[in-house]
């Protein structure tokens, strides 16, 4: 990332100032002394001092923690741009990749527990993800739902990281930040790579003793991490406060409210959505929009007041991707939410009130009309059809096992 040039009227704390070489005499009123800046006052003295241009590198720049603090608590004053690329040919163009970043977080996984961690080749993923989520941000976020994958913990790796990174998104951090945001996120669980393989792959609720071992993983994640060289702190924050809960009550150090990174709040929003709507061996998925609920029901005590509702306001109440059931007895799959009526989105009905096909499927907005209402949603899991079909090409085809 080339290095970005800023008005000292423009600085905010956590640009990270570097030095372009350039002499006094040819740029006097450049400020170029390297490092992270800290806070307001240190601008202030820098353009009193009379400077009025600076570079900034925005791969070393972080997100305030104030600056992150302020967008989780204030209601989203900006719209996000339509897309530009419609569902279907963005989730067919985010297939591979996104079965690529799977494979890939799972070798440097497991590379990582013999004591290696390529940190650094997860980056390139990152621009993909966030490129991906400018052009339709419904197709990687219902692209991690309805594909399956029989290797959770690392599929889970990449669903917190494009999770976190379409949130940050939404709350408006910078695309710098966003970067570091998404590696937190696909890191997140690095330190489980560290807990014994009878703990961690245990088919059942884990004893006492066994849990405690678990939890260590956020702690044994930062430390793992720590070692990468210039790895940024909000990096390091988010992976070992992804269990903290706002009330105290998570671990390792019961850290409340704004004592959790903001990276951390944001990571732990995403963990527990994708947990909850996965299935695993001791539990079925439940569908996106009743994880959502409980997730609502948490609110004010696993994260502050105002994060989940922003959460649920970016995915919908019914997530693009998630197979319903309505009044009618048609069949449908939600193919885009609606932000001012969220219990309406449009659906891509399947199905008719007998059971037939309807062939080629039919989109439905459901707020246009009034004959049918969402009465259930379903876990993309426990469907019989292939919604990754139907979506992209208007079939409705087995679901391959
Ligand atoms: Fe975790």
């Amino acid at each position: 990332m080339a290095f970005v040039h800023i008005l000292t009227k423009d600085l905010r704390p956590g640009m990270f100032i570097v030095q372009t070489g350039e002499t006094w005499r040819s740029r006097p009123y450049l400020y170029a002394k390297p490092g992270l800046l800290k806070n307001e006052a240190e601008i202030a003295e820098i353009i009193k001092q009379g400077f009025v241009e600076a570079y900034y590198d925005p791969e070393k720049s972080e997100q305030s923690k104030e600056d992150v603090e302020d967008l989780l608590s204030t209601p989203l004053a900006q719209k996000l741009p339509e897309p530009t690329v419609s569902l279907q040919d963005e989730i067919k163009a985010q297939v591979e990749n996104y079965n690529n970043c799977v494979d890939h977080i799972q070798h440097v996984m497991e590379e990582a527990r013999s004591g290696r961690l390529d940190f650094l080749s997860a980056k390139p993923l990152m621009d993909n993800i966030i490129s991906s989520l400018n052009r339709n941000a419904d197709a990687l976020t219902s692209l991690a739902k309805i594909k399956t994958h029989d290797e959770y913990t690392f599929a889970h790796c990449v669903n917190v990281s494009i999770f976190s990174v379409a949130f940050g998104r939404y709350l408006g951090l910078r695309e710098e930040n966003l970067h570091n945001l998404g590696l937190a996120g696909l890191f997140h669980d690095i330190g489980k790579m560290r807990v014994p393989f009878n703990i961690l792959n245990a088919p059942r609720q884990l004893k006492p003793e066994e849990f405690a071992i678990m939890q260590k993983h956020a702690k044994f994640g930062e430390e793992m991490l720590s070692h990468i060289p210039n790895i940024p702190h909000n990096i390091l924050a988010g992976v070992c406060d992804h269990h903290e809960r706002f009330n105290g009550t998570g671990y390792p150090a019961k850290k409340k409210g704004s004592e959790i990174s903001p990276f951390g709040c944001i990571i732990s929003v995403c963990d527990v959505y994708d947990a909850l709507s996965s299935k695993r061996v001791y539990k079925e998925a439940l569908p996106p929009s009743k994880a959502l609920s409980i997730m609502y029901g948490m609110r004010g005590e696993s994260w502050k007041t105002g994060l989940v509702e922003l959460f649920i306001k970016m995915l919908g109440i019914y997530p693009v991707g998630t197979p319903i059931g309505l009044t009618s007895g048609f069949k449908g799959v939600v193919t885009k939410s609606n932000p001012s009526a969220p219990l309406y989105p449009t659906v891509l009905l399947y199905k008719d009130c007998k059971g037939q096909k309807i062939v080629p499927p039919s989109s439905v907005d459901l707020a246009q009309q009034h004959e049918m209402q969402i009465i259930k949603a379903l876990s993309t899991d426990t469907v019989d059809f292939d919604i990754l079909t139907l979506i992209t090409e208007g079939k409705d085809v087995p679901k391959k096992s």
